[in-house]
């Protein structure tokens, strides 16, 4: 059998599962390997789920993230304002390589990812972080598919920093942890901060991500060498009913 012959066949071997796209109801077919990931559905161009099987209904994006005292959502071009107070301050950038951004920065970053999809080829996702009660957008969020099987996923957070120390970066990043490894079935999870980092090793910790690594000088931040700590979670490990 020649490679062309092998090629054919392995494709005609390959299982396929059937499901309607719960955005238009077009019937959409994917090989077995993407079952339990969000695709684009090709006549929509929406995320879906893909099922384990064609038995299952798919289901979209299971958004907004609804937490007790918070609404993850997608951004949206209104959120200028409140993103700016965030990207813009020294404070949320502390630890980081890069500067804050002004605010031509943050209006082309905010055109970006409002249009983030799952399933493009950047595999990202951000998403604004919104107090229930008075609708104020506090920080944002974000996942990125970090292997070619799009099963691993890093994550991020910045809160707004008025706003800190209110538990509330912890309400978010638990729902963005449930986002990953529960509603969208991603295998693991990682996090990374700079060592000096204390409010994000806490909130890491206190969500019982595993400290995996520490990289030693591996970050230039203000003119010197910074060290940097990983934190990770597998589906098994996150906390019975999170
Ligand atoms: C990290 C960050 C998201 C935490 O948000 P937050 O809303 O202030 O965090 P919470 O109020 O939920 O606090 C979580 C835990 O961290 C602790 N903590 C928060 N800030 C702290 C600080 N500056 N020093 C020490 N501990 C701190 C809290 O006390 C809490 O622990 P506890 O419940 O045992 O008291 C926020 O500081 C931030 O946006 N930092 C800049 C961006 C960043 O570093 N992101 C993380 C890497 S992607």
């Amino acid at each position: 059998m020649n490679n062309r012959d092998q090629l054919e066949r392995n494709v005609d071997e390959q299982t396929y599962i059937t499901f309607s796209c719960p955005k238009c109801g077009n019937s959409v077919e994917y090989m077995e390997d993407c079952a339990g990931s969000a695709q684009p559905c090709p006549f929509c161009g929406e995320d879906v789920i893909v099922p384990r099987s064609g038995d299952q209904g798919s289901s979209a994006l299971p958004l907004p993230i609804e937490t007790p005292r918070l609404i993850l959502r997608r951004l949206q071009l209104e959120d200028f304002s409140d993103v700016l107070e965030i990207l813009s301050d020294l404070e949320t950038f502390r630890y980081e390589e890069r500067p804050p951004m002004d605010e031509t920065e943050v209006k082309l970053w905010l055109e970006r990812v409002a249009k983030d999809k799952l399933s493009d080829t950047s595999g990202q996702l951000t998403l604004g972080i919104v107090l229930r009660d008075s609708q104020k957008l506090i920080g944002v969020a974000w996942m990125r598919y970090v292997d070619s099987h799009r099963q691993q996923a890093s994550l991020g957070i910045q809160i707004n920093n008025e706003f800190k120390r209110q538990g509330l970066g912890l309400e978010a990043f638990h729902g963005m942890l449930s986002f990953c490894l529960r509603d969208i079935g991603l295998h693991r999870v990682v996090a990374t901060c700079d060592s000096r980092n204390e409010a994000a090793v806490r909130l890491f910790t206190k969500l019982r991500m595993r400290n995996e690594a520490e990289c030693l000088r591996d970050r230039f931040i203000d003119g010197e060498w910074a060290d940097s700590l990983w934190f990770a979670m597998t589906e098994d490990e996150l906390p019975q009913g999170s």
